[in-house]
């Protein structure tokens, strides 16, 4: 008899060779060929039968809320049944606290909740749930054995189950580690045939490796219908949640939590908490960024100090540091703002990340005040896109933007030229940067005794 043929695949780009290699000669990536087992028996499937989109039954997508906004409103108004959500975060920062609270409500509103846990013991999930309060229905099971979870599925039937974590489920008849990238695909893809199959909506906890990303193979962002982040460091009580991919709702959404000892709390309005500056301070502005949806009030602070090096430093905590270097360049060139000898840091208050070009403005004009040791004017909100010409471009959805600053009290803005107002809000608008810094930043001669 012919053996059978052995391939190996990789899980990156999908390059395929008949033997392995530690580096995918196809990408570079390492590690990242599995085992591939040619489908020994040829299917005798029947052909199924048509379903026309006006028969399918509209009550089996309709979404089952996890009883925490904030949470829903990243899903994109809640758990879609049978769908798969991949959970992501740095150790500790409360992938398993919002998940199991999440589970909680669940199970309080009468829907079956089960939580498949693999790294903490039920005993210590049940510390946990002392902690959150309402969690007495969650039905818990401590395994790790892929195949004794799926049969768990199966039989149990759950309405939504929470993998914590994908990384310690493994399959015993695959020779590899747990947590390895054949293991994890394995799992994935078991799991998203039985959620799809059984219609349990199934959240998988998934590790990150230091650069971010989830660990495992890339193919599990592709397998799943979402991909939220959670993120935040362990130090700070704010936490915050994004979707990077979702197949029901808009990515970009933003859920900010507080860690408190009662649980991961919802902050409605962020907005109140982090866009505030002190009045007079030097090298602070709100900025009025999108997030998804949802106009966001943020205090940006620049500090620009004199350096020797050669190479100058610019560090952004929270924006993009292409973005930063742009913007730097830009203030030098044409807003006569000379950086060539300074530091540059820039930081956003409450270790939130924009990744936003509406943004730029209020990024300029903290190092811009930074710089001239003038405070930006009280009460103002900064919003707008830089060009490379040093020309302003008016941001997107500014109307919600403004809306957002006259609900938090601000009543003036310094933004692009074009950019119209219904609401109370004075814009002074502004066609290139330059003009913007005027507008935005005090002048020695208003305020002689703070721009010193
Ligand atoms: N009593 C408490 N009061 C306030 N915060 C607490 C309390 N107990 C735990 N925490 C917070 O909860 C965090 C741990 O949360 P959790 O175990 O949900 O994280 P995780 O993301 O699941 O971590 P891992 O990746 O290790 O599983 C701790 O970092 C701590 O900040
Ligand atoms: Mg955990």
């Amino acid at each position: 008899m012919a053996k059978a043929a052995v391939n190996f695949a990789c899980t990156e780009c999908g390059y395929s060779a008949g033997r392995w290699f530690g580096k995918c000669p196809g990408c570079n990536a390492f590690g990242s060929l599995v085992e591939e087992t040619p489908a020994a028996l040829k299917s005798a499937a029947a052909a199924k039968p048509l379903l026309r989109l006006v028969d399918v039954n509209a009550e089996e997508a309709k979404r089952i809320s996890t009883g925490v906004p904030e949470l829903d409103r990243v899903l994109g108004g809640g758990l879609v049944p049978a769908s798969l959500v991949l959970v992501g975060g740095e150790p500790g920062v409360g992938k398993s606290t919002l998940l199991l609270s999440a589970l909680g409500a669940i199970s309080a509103a009468g829907r079956r909740a089960l939580l498949v846990t693999g790294e903490e013991s039920t005993a210590q999930v049940k510390l946990r749930a002392a902690r959150l309060g309402d969690t007495e229905n969650v039905e818990i099971l401590a395994e790790t054995e892929l195949d004794a979870v799926c049969a768990t599925l199966e039989r149990e039937r759950p309405d939504v189950c929470v993998i914590d974590s994908i990384q310690t489920l493994y399959a015993a008849d695959m020779s590899s580690a747990p947590g390895s990238v054949g293991q994890v695909w394995e799992a994935a893809g078991r799991l998203l045939r039985v959620a799809k199959e059984q219609n349990v909506a199934t959240i998988l906890v998934g590790h990150v490796t230091k650069d971010g990303a989830v660990a495992g193979p890339r193919v599990l962002e592709h397998l799943v219908d979402c991909v939220l982040q959670f993120e935040g460091d362990r130090y700070h009580a704010h936490r915050v949640l994004r979707a990077t991919k979702n197949r029901f709702g808009s990515t970009n959404e933003l859920g900010v939590f507080e860690m408190t000892g009662e649980g991961l709390i919802g902050v409605p309005d962020p907005s109140e908490l982090f866009g505030k500056t002190m009045p007079g301070e030097v090298g602070a502005a709100v900025a009025c960024a999108l997030e998804g949806t949802r106009p966001i009030l943020l205090e940006i602070q620049a500090l620009v100090a004199p350096t020797d090096l050669a190479m100058p430093r610019r560090v952004g905590t929270g924006v993009d540091p292409k973005r930063l270097a742009m913007i730097v360049a830009v203030l030098s060139r044409h807003a006569g703002v000379p950086l060539g000898s300074a530091d540059v840091f820039v930081n956003v208050a409450g270790g939130l990340r924009i990744d936003e070009p509406g943004a730029d403005l209020a990024i300029a004009m903290a190092i811009a005040s930074a710089q001239k040791g003038a405070p930006v004017r009280e009460g103002i909100a900064v919003f707008g896109e830089i060009g490379l010409t040093g020309r302003l471009r008016t941001a997107a959805q500014s109307e919600r933007r403004l809306e957002e600053c006259a609900k938090l009290g601000i009543l003036a803005a310094v933004a692009p030229d074009g950019t119209r107002s219904r609401s109370q809000i004075r814009v002074s608008g502004s066609g290139t940067l330059r003009d913007a810094l005027r507008a935005g930043l005090e002048s020695r001669e208003e305020n002689p005794r703070k721009s010193q």
